[in-house]
C-alpha cells in the first residue's frame, strides 16, 4: 500500500523544503514537489512540518527500582511515546551481577516484544566487568546488536560502580565498537551526604537535592571524561543536569576526547523550587540529578544551541504519586527516583526551544531525532526524511496550542510533572515504518507493532550503513 504525504513542509537536521512523501511499503521511496502516485492514500499535511521520527535514547520502561517497578510498560510507554511524536526508544536494560547478560536482554525482550507500538532497542547496564563479562560482550554486539553500555556512577550499593569497572568498560567499548554511557554523580559522596541529612532530622523532599548538589555531578563527569580520555574511548553523559558538568564536557571536548551529553526537558524548563511544593508533592519531582537552580536551565540551553551537548533524552522512569512516590513519606531516600516525560520530550522542546528562539528549527531535529540515530547506529534507517530510509514520520501542526496535564496525557501515572504548562506544536499525526499509530490524535496503532532493532557499532561510516539497510 502507498501513502502519499502532501503540503507539508519537510524538516531535517540540515534542511526544510516543501515536498511531497511517497512511502511504499516500509520505506519513503519518493520526495518531490507535486509527487503523483497512483493507487497512493493521499494524506494533507498542509499547514504542517513533517519531521523525522523523534528518538527518545534514554528509556526506563517496566524497570524495578526503588522497591517498586516504572508504571508505565512497553505499551502505554510506547503508546505515549507516539502520541508525543517518537517512532524509536532506546531502552537500558537491566543486569544482575553474576547472572548471563543474555538472560536480562531475554527478560527485556519478554517485557517488550509483545506490547511495543513503535521501534525500540536496548542499552545494556553494565554491573561488574571481568573475564565472564568480557567474554559475552561480541555477541552482545554482534547478535543483538547492542551497541551501547551503561554505567551508573551513583546509588551506591544498587547500580553504582569502582572506577576501574568504569575504565575496562570504556576500554572494552574501544576495542568492540560500543559507546559507554554514565550516570554521572559521586555516588559515595552522595551516601556520606545523605546520612549526614538524615540524622540531622532532614527527611523532606528537597533534601534529595541538597544531598546530591551540582559539584557532585561536575566531579564525577569529569572524572569519567578523564578516563574517557586515558583509554581513547568513547562517552555519552545521560541526564546532564547543571553548569558544572556542562564545563567539564565542553573541557574535554575541547581537548579531543570524544564526550557527548544528553539533557532532559525537565531540567531545561523546571527547577529546584519544585521539590518544596507542600504536602509531599515535592515527591513529585524527585530526579537523579536533582532539578536545579533556575541559572542552570540558560547554561543548558545553550550547551545545546553551541553544540556542546548533542541530545535530549526523557529519562522516562515513570512512578504514581499516590503508591508508589509516597513510598517516601517521613524518608527522602525512600522516594522512587524519576518521572513522566516521554511524551511531553518533543513538545516541551518545540515550545520552549524553538518557539522561544533558543534553538533553531534544524537543531531542535537534530536533539530530538538524528543525532541520536548518528551516536547509537541507528542513522540513516532512522532520523532523518531520505528516499530508501523508514518512513516514521510526524506531521506536526506548529500553531496548536494545549495545556500538558494528567487528566489528558496517556502515560500510566497519576500525575505530570508539567502539569498546567500552555504549549505550542503538537504531533497530529505520527508514522511508524509507513503505518499510522497516531491519525488526527487517535491511537490507531497496536501492541506488538514495534520491532526490535539491532543497532551499528559505534563509528559505522553512514554509507555502510546506507548500503546495508535501504532496499528500495
Ligand atoms: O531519577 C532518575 N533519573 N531515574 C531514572 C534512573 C536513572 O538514574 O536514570
Ligand atoms: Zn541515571
Ligand atoms: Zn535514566
Amino acid at each position: 500500500m502507498k501513502k502519499l504525504i502532501q503540503n507539508g513542509t519537510i524538516v531535517t537536521a540540515t534542511d526544510q523544503y516543501a515536498a511531497d512523501i511517497l512511502i511504499e511499503g516500509e520505506i519513503i521511496s519518493a520526495i518531490g514537489l507535486n509527487l503523483q502516485a497512483e493507487g497512493a492514500e493521499l494524506v494533507d499535511a498542509t499547514c504542517c512540518y513533517v519531521f523525522p521520527g523523534g528518538i527518545d535514547p534514554h528509556t526506563h520502561l517496566e524497570m524495578p527500582f526503588g522497591g517498586t517497578v516504572t508504571k508505565d510498560d512497553f505499551a502505554s510507554g510506547t503508546k505515549a511515546a507516539a502520541f508525543g511524536g517518537t517512532t524509536t526508544v532506546v531502552d537500558f536494560c537491566l543486569t544482575n551481577k553474576e547472572e548471563p547478560l543474555q538472560a536480562a536482554i531475554d527478560r527485556w525482550h519478554a517485557k517488550s516484544e509483545h506490547k511495543a507500538v513503535i521501534d525500540y532497542s536496548f542499552h545494556l547496564m553494565i554491573g561488574e566487568m571481568n573475564e565472564q563479562v568480557l567474554k559475552q560482550l561480541p555477541a552482545v554486539i554482534n547478535d543483538e546488536g547492542i551497541t551501547s553500555f551503561k554505567v551508573f556512577m551513583a546509588y551506591k550499593n544498587v547500580f553504582q560502580v569502582d572506577d576501574e569497572t568504569l575504565f575496562r568498560t570504556l576500554i572494552a567499548a574501544k576495542e568492540l565498537g560500543g559507546l559507554v554511557m554514565v550516570h554521572a554523580e559521586n555516588g559515595d559522596v552522595i551516601e556520606y551526604l545523605t546520612n549526614q541529612a538524615l540524622a540531622n532530622g532532614q527527611t523532606e523532599p528537597i533534601y534529595h537535592a541538597k544531598t546530591r548538589p551540582p559539584e557532585i555531578e561536575g566531579e564525577a563527569t569529569g572524572r569519567a571524561a578523564q578516563l574517557t580520555g586515558l583509554s581513547d574511548s568513547q562517552l555519552y553523559v545521560v541526564h546532564v543536569s547543571c553548569a558544572q558538568a556542562v564545563e567539564k564536557i565542553m573541557e574535554a571536548r575541547k581537548k579531543g576526547i570524544q564526550v557527548y551529553g544528553e539533557t532532559c526537558p525537565q531540567y531545561l524548563v523546571l527547577d529546584e523550587t519544585y521539590l518544596e511544593k507542600p504536602d509531599f508533592e515535592g515527591a513529585k519531582y524527585v530526579w537523579s540529578p536533582p532539578l536545579r537552580e533556575k541559572f542552570h536551565q540558560d547554561v543548558l540551553w545553550n550547551a545545546l544551541k553551541t553544540g556542546q551537548l548533542q541530545t535530549v533524552g526523557s529519562d522516562q522512569c515513570s512512578f504514581d504519586f499516590k503508591g508508589q512516590k509516597d513510598l517516601g513519606k517521613g524518608d527522602f531516600t525512600k522516594i522512587p527516583n524519576g518521572g513522566p516525560i516521554i511524551e511531553d520530550r518533543v513538545s516541551l522542546l518545540f515550545s520552549e526551544g524553538v518557539k522561544k528562539g533558543k534553538i533553531s528549527l534544524q537543531q531542535f531535529v537534530d536533539l530530538t531525532s538524528t543525532r541520536a540515530a548518528k551516536l547509537f547506529g541507528l542513522f540513516p534507517k532512522k532520523g532523518t526524511i531520505a528516499v530508501g530510509t523508514d518512513a516514521d514520520l510526524v506531521i506536526f501542526d506548529p500553531h496548536a496550542e494545549r495545556v500538558i496535564s494528567a487528566t489528558t496525557h496517556y502515560m500510566a501515572v497519576d500525575y505530570n510533572p508539567f502539569e498546567g504548562m500552555k504549549v505550542t506544536g503538537e504531533p497530529i499525526s505520527v508514522l511508524s515504518r509507513g503505518e499510522f499509530v497516531i491519525r488526527d490524535k487517535t491511537f490507531v496503532g497496536k501492541e506488538g507493532k514495534g520491532r526490535y532493532l539491532k543497532r551499528q557499532k559505534f563509528g559505522t561510516p553512514e554509507e555502510s550503513v546506507m548500503n546495508k539497510t535501504i532496499t528500495v
